[in-house]
């Protein structure tokens, strides 16, 4: 599948290019000096931010399709499922709270039949999340504990139903034996059906009977076809973005409401059922199915090196862990995480990874310690911060510890800075890191976005994020990574807690924004160092980096028109020589700052890509009001 459907037109041009020049103004020109290094771009400046918010692990990238798999229940009744009496059948449901498979999940939903026969089931019914989506002739997987009181065993049937059809697109027979609690695993197969996330799943019987149930999961095929794996198109969304790392799990997500609502790890891993789940910060329950294992194999997947954030002892609430022995527990477990990731089975949490599937460690450069912690109104992260550093930095001299803040007293690796602003704040923001100390800690800038467009950033987003990153660029010998935050957002009702999200998705169908073809066409060329150059007469609404990849050989040049009018560029590339050259151009482009993409129209904004050929050093050149180019030369 391609990650994205760019229109390609070859133009094979020398000259002007663009039509609407705005008449009368001074000529822009842009001089880059191809052959004089400045200063170097960080290999790790493009990368990824998630947390589970907007949906975006459980009804998003995580590729569960049942919601509710653990059958939590309010005053309404056992959420996302249904009672199924079909015929002359007669059921009911309930929370059985004494019962369930695991010590983690003690309790289960009882559905006792007292009527039913083959023409009149009984049994349950999962909306799945806002649907439950079928394509054609793919292999659905599925789990379930279950236990019953029918002693002769009990066959139950599992379906994939269309909601308005009421036709079944796939099912099986699950044949549930002894009265105690088993797992069950079963598979079935869709034929050639419409595909469409219309569709339900339903659990019947066929006779009178109780049956329990728990942890009732199903799966289409995933990326890498991992088992408790992740969705294929958003998957192949976030691998276009050549990403280089993966700052997980927060957020406000690491850090709970409350202590006891963190991110807790040792409750992430190991096999569901003994994963008790959580109340995430955003208004919706965690099924922890995106575990530590889970965000460090989609690291692996993407070749992406994890960049783990660890409980700092501050929840969102306000709840503050002191400095000294009360937070000794929250190091430890923090050592204890890095050492599930990174030990060999040799160590205690090594050998615990190893028993959950992956036995070789995997690598770990960063750690940051909490998150956005000045918002900590006891002002007691210098304190908390420095009691990580030591310990991290004793155990693992190697480690580069990230501050959440500026912290006295130590001094860390890196900084992590968040900007949210609105198009013209971006524009403001490209000058910030220009005349930054470069004897302090590397920064890094761990959640940026122009906040533009609801669900996902519009025309202007782009423009502002693209402006802005050409200043991560030009600065990047200082800031060493960055990520768009969120990344995530399921666009249907009640999915969305935060505007504006890079990608946005159904339970069938994905699109990237504006902004999101933005990051895939400044990552997918990005130097090692930046260039001399020189810029005169451009206007406040012009923005550009040039770098060049002495390892490839090419040169990368960004250009950022956020002015409805052309803008003529006189363009040098000296050092480029006398010889022809075919150049790259990829352009993105909106006829107004709020033209966007939706999950109706995902390609209404999407890289035009075309070729130029550049006689020797000079190049008049038109960039289209409201566009966003990247030009990409073979400089050998
Ligand atoms: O990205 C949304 C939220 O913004 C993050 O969870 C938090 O770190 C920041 O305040």
């Amino acid at each position: 599948m391609k990650p994205y459907s760019a229109k390609l037109a070859v133009l094979i041009l020398t000259g002007l290019i663009g039509a609407s020049v705005l008449q009368g103004q001074v000529a822009t020109s842009l001089a880059i000096d191809l052959n004089r290094p400045k200063s170097p771009v960080s290999p790790t400046l493009y990368g990824l931010m998630t947390e589970e918010i907007n949906y975006s692990y459980d009804g998003g990238v995580y590729g569960e399709l049942v919601r509710n798999r653990t059958f939590r229940s309010d005053w309404s009744g056992i959420l996302n499922w249904f009672l199924i009496e079909k015929g002359i059948s007669s059921a009911k449901v309930s929370v059985d709270s004494k019962d369930g498979p695991s010590a983690a999940i003690h309790d289960s939903a009882k559905l006792e039949v007292v009527k039913a026969d083959t023409g009149s089931p009984a049994g349950l019914l999962n909306e799945g999340y806002w649907g439950i989506a079928v394509r054609p002739n793919s292999r659905y997987t599925g789990s379930l504990y279950a236990k019953t009181d029918s002693e002769g065993g009990l066959p139950l049937t599992v379906a994939l139903v269309g909601d308005q059809s009421g036709k079944t697109l796939a099912q099986t027979t699950v044949s549930l034996a002894g009265t105690g609690w088993n797992e069950y695993k079963f598979e079935m197969q869709s034929g050639t059906v419409a595909a469409s996330a219309e569709n339900h799943l339903e659990i019947t019987i066929q006779k009178p009977a109780t049956v329990w149930l728990q942890m009732v999961s199903l799966f289409p095929p995933t990326y890498h076809n991992r088992a408790n794996g992740n969705r294929v198109d958003l998957m192949e969304k976030l691998a276009a973005m050549h990403p280089s790392f993966l700052r997980f799990p927060g957020g406000n997500y690491l850090e709970g409401n409350r202590i006891d609502t963190r991110f807790d790890w040792k409750k992430t891993i190991g096999p569901m059922v003994d994963r008790p789940t959580h109340p995430g910060t955003w208004s919706y329950h965690s099924s922890d199915g995106m575990g530590l294992l889970e965000f460090l194999q989609w690291c692996e997947d993407l070749k992406m090196e994890p960049l783990l954030a660890v409980y700092a002892g501050y929840s969102l609430g306000g709840q503050v862990v002191k400095p000294g022995p009360d937070l000794d527990p929250y190091v430890q477990e923090a050592l204890e995480e890095i050492e599930y990731v990174t030990g060999g089975p040799e160590t205690h949490w090594g050998a615990v990874r190893a028993k959950d599937g992956h036995p070789e460690p995997f690598p770990l450069r960063y750690v940051e310690v909490g998150n956005e912690d000045s918002f900590d109104r006891a002002k007691t992260y210098d304190g908390r911060f420095a009691e990580f550093y030591s310990a991290i930095k004793s155990k693992y001299p190697k480690l580069q510890i990230i501050a959440t803040m500026p912290v006295n007293g130590v001094f860390p690796d890196v900084v992590d800075d968040h900007y949210y602003k609105r198009e013209q704040g971006m524009f403001e923001l490209t000058k910030h890191y220009d005349n930054a100390d470069r004897k302090g800690p590397k920064i890094f800038i761990g959640e940026w976005a122009t906040r533009e467009g609801t669900p996902t950033p519009n025309m202007g987003g782009a423009l502002g994020d693209a402006a802005f990153m050409t200043s991560m660029e030009r600065n990047s010998d200082l800031i060493v990574m960055s990520a768009f935050a969120p990344l995530f957002v399921n666009v249907s009702p009640g999915g969305m807690q935060w505007a504006s999200d890079l990608i946005g998705y159904d339970a069938l169908n994905s699109y990237g924004s504006p902004g999101y073809y933005a990051q895939v066409m400044f990552a997918s060329c990005l130097g090692d160092h930046t260039v001399d150059s020189t810029l005169s007469d451009a206007g406040e609404k012009f923005f550009y980096s040039a770098t060049v990849s002495s390892k490839l050989n090419k040169a990368c040049v960004k250009l950022v028109n956020a002015s409805s009018s052309a803008l003529s560029v006189s363009l040098s590339l000296n050092g480029l020589g006398n010889a022809v050259h075919q150049a790259r151009l990829s352009t993105l482009k909106g006829n107004t700052v709020w033209a966007t993409n939706s999950i109706e129209h995902p390609d209404r904004i999407v890289p035009v890509s075309s070729m130029l050929t550049v006689k020797g050093e000079h190049l008049s050149h038109t960039i289209p009001g409201y566009s966003i180019q990247v030009l990409e030369l073979d400089v050998k």
